[in-house]
């Protein structure tokens, strides 16, 4: 949700799906648990700022750059299902 990331308002429809799908976010000590469950945080900048809306998945560390609605669905679908992730 960083000014770059969320140019023109270009990440509000991610973080809105993050929410429909995996409830309010919580804060980074929250969200970092070791439950298993699905958890979320937004981040204001992750230093990736030209290839935003970014996006990193933990514990796997995998980033996604460009990100659009269809790939974050394709991501959190895979997770929920617990399935690899998209390339
Ligand atoms: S503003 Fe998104 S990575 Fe910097």
């Amino acid at each position: 949700m960083g000014q770059f990331c969320n140019q023109g308002g270009r990440a509000e429809p991610l973080y809105e799906l993050l929410r429909e799908q995996l409830g309010e976010r919580l804060p980074a000590w929250m969200a970092k648990g070791e439950s298993g469950d699905l958890r979320w945080e937004s981040a204001s900048c992750l230093s990736m700022c030209g290839g935003g809306p970014n996006a990193v998945i933990y514990p796997e560390d995998v980033a996604y750059n460009h990100l659009d609605k269809s790939t974050l669905e394709a991501i959190i679908n895979a997770l929920k299902a617990g399935e690899d992730l998209p390339k």
